[in-house]
């Protein structure tokens, strides 16, 4: 797949860092997921400029889950008519997520289970080693620029609990996002 499909999205005029196929990625990895209960929480690491934090946003809604996003930098577009209209700043911390208290926060809505971690972050190894621990069966995992920012030894030590979760659809739609659900 090349062209439009292959570059940055654009989402109400600024664009997200991601491709539509990974936005698309992220819809089917919500809808095939057949866990003991519905979802509770969306957790996005790596908010950048919110669009794609307003898109989750909108599935944690429909969903009836809760989101959080967080970002180091604060580069995120909150006072859009959208973001306002969502309350997206309500659903945003800025601060490293390595660091206390964000690190606290961050493990504090994991516990909202099941979860859905997005790892989209500016060092997403570290993200998963950091945070996948505190994933219990039924949460779902999601990484951004799997083969390139996040590779198989990332996830290896982890193997006996995470499942890959509709990785041919991602190969399909030639989409970076990769995603496991924890099973045991
Ligand atoms: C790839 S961008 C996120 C893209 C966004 N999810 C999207 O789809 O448009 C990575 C973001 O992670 C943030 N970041 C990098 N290191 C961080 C850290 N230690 N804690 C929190 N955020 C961090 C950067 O500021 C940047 O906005």
């Amino acid at each position: 797949m090349t062209g439009i499909l292959q570059r940055n999205a654009p989402f109400l005029g600024k664009d997200m860092l991601q491709h539509w196929t990974d936005v698309l990625a992220v819809e089917l990895a919500l809808n095939a997921y057949d866990g003991p209960k519905p979802l509770r929480q969306i957790v996005e690491l790596g908010t950048y400029n919110g669009r794609l934090s307003l898109i989750l946003l909108l599935q944690a809604i429909e969903r009836q889950a809760m989101f959080l996003t967080v970002d180091l930098r604060d580069h995120v577009d909150l006072d859009s008519p959208a973001a306002c209209y969502l309350h997206l700043r309500a659903h945003y911390i800025q601060g490293d997520v390595f660091s206390r208290p964000i690190y606290d926060i961050v493990r504090h809505a994991l516990r909202c289970r099941p979860v859905f971690l997005l790892c989209d972050n500016g060092n997403k190894s570290r993200e998963v080693h950091t945070f996948v621990p505190f994933l219990t069966k039924g949460d779902l995992l999601g990484v951004h620029d799997w083969g390139s920012q996040v590779v198989e030894e990332d996830i290896a030590p982890f193997t006996h609990r995470p499942a890959p979760h509709i990785w041919k659809e991602c190969e399909e739609i030639e989409s970076t996002m990769r995603f496991w659900k924890v099973v045991a």
